[in-house]
Protein backbone atom coordinates (compact mmCIF):
# COMPACT_ATOMS: atom_id res chain seq x y z
CA UNK A 1 0.00 0.00 0.00
CA UNK A 2 3.03 2.12 0.73
CA UNK A 3 3.82 2.96 -3.28
CA UNK A 4 -0.03 3.58 -3.57
CA UNK A 5 -0.02 6.20 -1.14
CA UNK A 6 3.07 7.64 -2.20
CA UNK A 7 0.61 7.76 -6.04
CA UNK A 8 -2.13 9.64 -4.05
CA UNK A 9 0.45 12.19 -2.89
CA UNK A 10 1.90 12.73 -6.24
CA UNK A 11 -1.76 13.14 -8.24
CA UNK A 12 -2.91 15.15 -5.18
CA UNK A 13 -0.13 17.72 -6.24
CA UNK A 14 -0.82 18.10 -9.23
CA UNK A 15 -4.76 19.09 -8.01
CA UNK A 16 -4.49 21.69 -6.02
CA UNK A 17 -8.04 23.25 -6.40
CA UNK A 18 -11.26 21.95 -5.84
CA UNK A 19 -12.43 18.46 -5.50
CA UNK A 20 -10.69 15.15 -5.99
CA UNK A 21 -12.18 13.06 -7.98
CA UNK A 22 -11.99 9.21 -7.49
CA UNK A 23 -13.58 6.06 -9.63
CA UNK A 24 -13.22 2.40 -8.27
CA UNK A 25 -13.44 0.02 -11.42
CA UNK A 26 -14.92 -3.32 -10.19
CA UNK A 27 -15.42 -1.97 -6.61
CA UNK A 28 -16.61 -4.87 -5.05
CA UNK A 29 -17.45 -4.38 -1.50
CA UNK A 30 -15.68 -1.14 -1.14
CA UNK A 31 -13.56 -2.51 2.11
CA UNK A 32 -9.84 -1.47 -0.25
CA UNK A 33 -11.56 1.60 -1.44
CA UNK A 34 -11.71 2.42 2.51
CA UNK A 35 -8.42 2.59 2.47
CA UNK A 36 -7.81 4.91 -0.20
CA UNK A 37 -10.46 7.80 1.02
CA UNK A 38 -9.38 7.24 4.53
CA UNK A 39 -5.82 8.21 3.18
CA UNK A 40 -6.68 11.14 1.30
CA UNK A 41 -8.60 12.61 3.90
CA UNK A 42 -5.93 11.74 6.44
CA UNK A 43 -3.59 13.69 4.17
CA UNK A 44 -5.99 16.23 2.48
CA UNK A 45 -8.65 17.10 5.30
CA UNK A 46 -9.97 20.55 3.53
CA UNK A 47 -10.52 18.79 0.47
CA UNK A 48 -14.11 17.38 -1.06
CA UNK A 49 -13.69 14.09 -2.55
CA UNK A 50 -16.49 12.65 -4.99
CA UNK A 51 -15.70 9.06 -5.60
CA UNK A 52 -17.52 6.83 -8.20
CA UNK A 53 -17.55 2.92 -7.68
CA UNK A 54 -19.12 0.95 -10.54
CA UNK A 55 -19.66 -3.16 -10.23
CA UNK A 56 -21.74 -5.43 -12.77
CA UNK A 57 -22.65 -7.65 -9.14
CA UNK A 58 -26.02 -6.16 -7.73
CA UNK A 59 -24.92 -7.53 -4.66
CA UNK A 60 -21.38 -6.29 -4.39
CA UNK A 61 -22.89 -2.58 -5.06
CA UNK A 62 -25.19 -3.32 -2.15
CA UNK A 63 -21.56 -4.75 0.03
CA UNK A 64 -19.86 -0.88 -1.00
CA UNK A 65 -22.96 1.20 0.00
CA UNK A 66 -23.11 -0.65 3.27
CA UNK A 67 -19.35 -1.03 3.92
CA UNK A 68 -17.84 2.38 2.72
CA UNK A 69 -17.88 4.91 5.72
CA UNK A 70 -17.18 8.17 3.61
CA UNK A 71 -15.67 11.02 5.91
CA UNK A 72 -16.92 14.55 6.30
CA UNK A 73 -15.89 15.59 2.57
CA UNK A 74 -17.02 12.70 0.88
CA UNK A 75 -19.72 12.37 -1.65
CA UNK A 76 -20.57 8.45 -2.31
CA UNK A 77 -22.15 7.06 -5.25
CA UNK A 78 -22.43 3.37 -6.23
CA UNK A 79 -23.45 2.14 -10.47
CA UNK A 80 -24.60 -1.39 -11.00
CA UNK A 81 -23.08 -1.06 -14.56
CA UNK A 82 -20.63 -2.54 -16.30
CA UNK A 83 -17.32 -0.24 -16.09
CA UNK A 84 -16.99 -0.72 -19.98
CA UNK A 85 -20.29 1.86 -21.01
CA UNK A 86 -19.31 4.11 -18.54
CA UNK A 87 -18.91 7.76 -19.77
CA UNK A 88 -17.82 10.63 -17.10
CA UNK A 89 -16.49 14.20 -16.83
CA UNK A 90 -12.80 13.18 -16.06
CA UNK A 91 -11.20 11.72 -12.77
CA UNK A 92 -8.33 12.22 -11.03
CA UNK A 93 -7.78 8.34 -9.56
CA UNK A 94 -9.13 5.50 -11.39
CA UNK A 95 -8.56 2.67 -9.30
CA UNK A 96 -8.96 -0.98 -10.70
CA UNK A 97 -8.09 -3.46 -8.15
CA UNK A 98 -8.03 -7.05 -9.26
CA UNK A 99 -10.85 -6.25 -11.77
CA UNK A 100 -9.27 -6.21 -15.29
CA UNK A 101 -8.69 -10.00 -15.75
CA UNK A 102 -11.92 -10.84 -15.54
CA UNK A 103 -12.18 -8.70 -18.89
CA UNK A 104 -11.89 -10.98 -22.23
CA UNK A 105 -9.93 -8.39 -23.20
CA UNK A 106 -7.90 -6.14 -20.88
CA UNK A 107 -6.73 -3.99 -23.29
CA UNK A 108 -10.33 -2.14 -24.22
CA UNK A 109 -9.76 -1.68 -19.83
CA UNK A 110 -6.90 -0.07 -20.00
CA UNK A 111 -8.01 2.28 -22.94
CA UNK A 112 -11.19 2.99 -21.13
CA UNK A 113 -9.44 3.97 -17.85
CA UNK A 114 -6.95 6.32 -19.74
CA UNK A 115 -10.16 7.88 -21.12
CA UNK A 116 -11.60 8.08 -17.93
CA UNK A 117 -8.37 9.87 -16.12
CA UNK A 118 -7.86 13.51 -16.31
CA UNK A 119 -4.23 14.54 -17.96
CA UNK A 120 -3.02 14.50 -14.56
CA UNK A 121 -3.97 11.65 -13.37
C1 LIG B 1 -11.90 -9.59 -7.28
S1 LIG B 1 -13.19 -8.36 -7.17
C2 LIG B 1 -12.21 -6.97 -6.60
C3 LIG B 1 -13.02 -6.02 -5.77
C4 LIG B 1 -12.26 -4.84 -5.19
N1 LIG B 1 -11.74 -3.97 -6.23
C5 LIG B 1 -11.14 -5.30 -4.28
O1 LIG B 1 -9.97 -5.15 -4.63
O2 LIG B 1 -11.43 -5.85 -3.21
C6 LIG B 1 -13.52 -7.90 -8.88
C7 LIG B 1 -14.80 -7.09 -9.04
O3 LIG B 1 -14.86 -6.59 -10.37
C8 LIG B 1 -16.22 -6.65 -10.79
N2 LIG B 1 -16.23 -6.59 -12.27
C9 LIG B 1 -15.75 -7.53 -13.13
N3 LIG B 1 -15.90 -7.11 -14.40
C10 LIG B 1 -16.49 -5.88 -14.35
C11 LIG B 1 -16.91 -4.93 -15.34
N4 LIG B 1 -16.76 -5.17 -16.65
N5 LIG B 1 -17.48 -3.76 -14.93
C12 LIG B 1 -17.64 -3.51 -13.60
N6 LIG B 1 -17.28 -4.39 -12.63
C13 LIG B 1 -16.70 -5.55 -12.98
C14 LIG B 1 -16.74 -7.94 -10.16
O4 LIG B 1 -18.15 -7.96 -10.07
C15 LIG B 1 -16.05 -7.91 -8.79
O5 LIG B 1 -16.82 -7.28 -7.80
Amino acid sequence: MKVFYEKIKLVASRNQEGSFRVCSIGCGDGLVDNDILSALATEYPDRHVQYVGIDVSETYCQLAKDNLKPGRNVDISILNQNFLNFSSEAFDFVVAMHSLYYLPCPEDGVNKILSLMKDHG
